[in-house]
């Protein structure tokens, strides 16, 4: 027995089988779907029988796969979680995502729930809840199994990093008029909400927040909520308001709880997610992909970068704004400066130099904010050291009685207008009580005449700094949790996918 979810009512479940007689061997809610099935078989069904009786009993979220030691055939099937079927020459396959057998096919039948699989080698069939036989399509992915080996780097991670030149030109590709300014993204046209929502978690609430930000700031009133709080306290919406959920595998519980109370009230949902046949996709009203290619380490990188640009691309087909022409000629450019800077950057010596800094800080004001959060975000998650990302100007109301020369703050300021200057005001007091401060600047700001240590990016459009910013961030995560000897791809506790609420 596979399973991934949660199975609710494991405990009655449970209390009952042992009434019967049922011996357990562990503590996991999965273990009473065996036990139910060999209660089935006991009372005369076959295995696919047993497999369906048992399913029948079960509450919660499960994607579930079942073998008997002498059966021909795996059962599968899910509710709330993801299930997929890889359809080969000889063979076939299932897994939660795509990723898992595309070194072996790309042709995928995508599961709905209540739906039951049969596999045997070379064939597979599926049916619904009654056992009717269903006319599945077969789906063909772009992603070739290249993208989804390490190709020489030490881990995922730094490879998805390394990748972003490319991802990112995949994301803008045939979606911009450098003349214009304007964007021709057909799950866009004629989007004209007055009001937008934006609901993720993770590293994609982050991207969500750059989203929001720039809409409010093209006169859009939008928000960026956590997707597990909207879920059960949403915002009020009106008929015009278009929720926007972000999410990079497209099968966060979270995420799709959030969109799916959206639905619920009647407006307009967008998933923006990079897996084509996810559940986002195929569930909600209209689908931006941000083609950013299968991402393996379970850090999210070069979707981030993605993400962000997919909101520069929304925000343009929602709002019209005079520097429309500046910020696609930026993003145009984009590529190769994330190229200049991975090829210059010193990331690894500043890791280096903070390895054994009690925490880390990282602060930003307005389109920086979102990076802020994103390098904290990450450093935690793969060094497993404390971090902490917020908005400059909220360091003296309180995290500042955390600073010491022990704690590192990085500041990431570009430009020399007033944002800039408040922040490197923000960078002054934490100076003042000693704490080093790296700046991730541009050659415009003078922030680094404060700095220990500066990781430069190259000049570019404010609404496109945050971006290369985040390179370097990312890069030292990568390389603090390198040198600390860190489960880079599958740090403790973590999922690439997080399908369970
Ligand atoms: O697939 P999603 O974008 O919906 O995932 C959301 C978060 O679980 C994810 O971004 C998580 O925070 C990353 N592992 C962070 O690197």
């Amino acid at each position: 027995m596979v399973h991934n979810g949660i199975i609710e009512n494991y405990d009655e479940l449970k209390a009952e089988l042992q009434a019967d007689g049922h011996e357990f061997t562990s503590d996991t809610d999965t273990e009473v779907v065996p036990h139910l099935i060999e209660d089935a078989m006991a009372a005369g069904h076959d295995f696919e029988a047993a497999f369906r009786a048992a399913v029948s009993r079960l509450e919660g979220s499960y994607a579930l796969a079942a073998v008997t030691a002498d059966a021909e055939a795996i059962l599968a099937t899910r509710r709330d979680s993801p299930l997929v079927v890889g359809v080969g020459d000889d063979a076939a396959y299932l897994a939660s995502d795509v990723p898992a057998f595309l070194e072996f096919t790309d042709r995928v039948v995508y599961l709905e729930d209540g739906e039951f699989a049969r596999l045997e080698s070379g064939s597979w069939t599926v049916t619904d809840d009654e056992g009717l036989l269903l006319e599945k399509s077969v789906s063909r992915v772009e992603w070739d199994a290249e993208e989804t080996a390490k190709s020489g780097y030490d881990h995922y991670m730094l490879k998805e990093i390394h990748e972003q030149p490319r991802s990112l030109r995949q994301c803008l590709r045939d979606r911009v008029d450098e003349l214009t300014g304007s964007v021709d993204v057909e799950a866009l046209e004629g989007l004209s909400p007055k009001s937008v929502q934006f609901v993720a978690c993770g590293t994609s609430y982050h991207a969500a927040c750059y989203g929001a930000h720039a809409l409010r700031e093209a006169g859009v009133p939008s928000q960026a909520f956590l997707a597990s709080e909207y879920a059960t306290a949403p915002a009020p919406v009106s008929e015009e308001t278009l929720v926007v959920g972000i999410t990079q595998s497209g099968e966060t519980a979270d995420t799709l709880a959030a969109l799916r109370q959206a639905e619920r009230r009647g407006v307009e949902t967008l998933a923006m997610t990079n897996v084509v046949g996810s559940t986002a996709a195929r569930e909600c009203d209209r689908t931006l992909f941000i083609r950013a290619g299968p991402e393996i380490g379970v850090a999210a990188t070069k979707t981030f970068s993605s993400q962000v640009v997919a909101c520069n691309l929304l925000s343009a087909a929602i709002a019209e704004r005079s520097d429309a022409r500046e910020v696609v000629g930026a993003l145009r450019d984009l590529p190769g400066q994330v190229q200049e800077l991975l090829d210059e950057s010193h990331a690894e010596a500043v890791a280096d130099r903070f390895l054994d800094s009690d925490g880390y800080f990282f602060i930003g004001r307005e389109y920086h904010h979102p990076v802020a959060l994103e390098g904290a975000l990450k450093m935690k998650e793969i060094t497993y050291k404390h971090a902490e990302g917020f908005p400059a100007g909220e360091l003296k109301h309180g995290p500042l009685a955390l600073v010491t020369e022990e704690t590192p703050v990085f500041a990431v300021v570009t430009g020399d207008g007033e944002t800039a200057q408040k922040t490197i005001g923000n960078v002054k007091e934490v100076e003042a009580r000693d704490a080093p401060v790296v700046a991730v600047t541009d050659g415009v700001s003078e922030v680094g005449r404060y700095a220990e240590e500066v990781l430069e990016i190259p000049e570019t459009h404010p609404r496109v700094a945050p971006m290369l910013a985040n390179v370097q961030l990312q890069l030292v995560a990568y390389y603090v949790a390198k040198k600390l000897g860190r489960s880079i791809d599958k740090p403790r506790n973590l999922a690439k996918s997080v399908t369970v609420e």
